[in-house]
């Protein structure tokens, strides 16, 4: 198979890696030249480490992995190269305006026969497949980071999306050793509709000064067996990207509970996005050992606290 991805950021990287590994070809590109400049690198490193956590011996992989990916700078010659693609999958920022604004740009361009992905958090397949213009061959697979080491898949069809487009991506991900499964065209699907909110109320639990970092995931990891916790889970997920899918769940269904947390906006604001930039709510100089960071000045106080703190 031959795969299309524009957005090439920690999900798309993670995306063109799992295609890679998989033995497929992939062309790439992205609104930002550093990210696609640093892609290929990533992916190999990414390869290499999901080789050596499920102990798969294969030599030549640095090498094969990296000679399946080609990147694209200028818009034209991506068109060209996903053209001959059996799938475009679109990886770029949650957005619903922009993703329409470059899917209606971009789809069109394209021969009919292509299948669009989507591996958007939340947002509605309807509206991304009708932008698009095509939408019997369009539909969401949401896939989890890293992508080459969590099997599972979101598969989210639209209201037209045609049988043939759903048995056509569910094989697909299967050859990809992927596993795929349905969830309903809700906003954030299955996963998110749950995860969002109960993510955003634990930043608010901390906020409020009622948690700490450290007591927190040690919690939920001791007593639910979550492997991470749910503040590390944030600094993987990174805070803009949490910000960006909460608002758009928020304004597509008014739940209250995903307005999001002011200290979310205030670290997006200081470029503290978790692990990627090295400080969220944990300090990841050292990726191996990342240590609990002393919040306490983004915990809002009582009305006299905060008074004082003015003075
Ligand atoms: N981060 C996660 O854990 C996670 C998990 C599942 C799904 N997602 C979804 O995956 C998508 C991407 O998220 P991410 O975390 O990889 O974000 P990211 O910020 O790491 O990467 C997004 C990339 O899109 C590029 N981009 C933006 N506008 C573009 C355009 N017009 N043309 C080409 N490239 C453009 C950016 O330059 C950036 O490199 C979002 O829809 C997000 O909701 C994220």
């Amino acid at each position: 198979m031959k795969i299309a991805v524009i957005g090439t950021g920690v999900m798309g990287r993670g995306w063109i890696t799992q295609c890679a590994m998989a033995g497929h070809e992939v062309h790439c590109t992205d609104a930002d030249p550093d990210m696609l400049a640093g892609t290929v690198g990533a992916c190999v490193e990414l390869a290499e480490k999901t080789a050596r956590r499920f102990k798969l011996a294969e030599p030549g992989l640095a090498a094969a992995v990296g000679g399946r990916i080609r990147t694209h700078t200028e818009r034209a010659a991506f068109i060209a190269a996903a053209s001959a693609c059996d799938v475009l999958l679109e990886v770029i920022f949650e957005d619903l305006q922009l993703k329409r604004r470059v899917l209606g740009e971009l789809l069109p361009q394209l021969p009919e026969k292509v299948i669009f992905w989507s591996n958007t958090s939340s947002l509605d397949i309807n509206q991304l497949a009708e932008a698009g213009g095509r939408p019997e061959r369009s539909i969401i697979t949401h896939g989890f980071n890293p992508v080459p080491m969590m099997p599972g898949v979101e598969v989210v069809p639209g209201a037209k999306t045609s049988a043939e487009t759903v048995e056509f991506t569910r094989r697909a991900l299967l050859e990809m050793k992927k596993a795929p499964f349905l969830a309903p065209n809700i906003p954030g699907f299955w996963v998110n509709r749950l995860l969002v909110p109960m993510a955003l109320d634990a930043v608010r639990l901390l906020e409020q000064g009622k948690i700490r970092v450290e007591d927190g995931d040690v919690g939920l990891n001791t007593s639910l067996g979550h492997p991470q916790g749910v503040f590390k889970l944030h600094d993987f997920i990174s805070a803009p990207t949490m910000l960006r899918v909460a608002l758009e769940m928020l304004q597509a269904s008014s739940d209250p509970r995903l307005y999001p947390p002011l200290i979310l906006v205030r670290m997006v604001k200081n470029g503290e996005f978790g692990a990627a930039t090295g400080k969220g709510f944990y300090d990841w100089s050292d990726p191996r050992k990342p240590t609990p960071r002393d919040l306490s000045h983004y915990v809002v106080g009582s009305a006299e606290q905060m008074t004082a703190a003015l003075k």
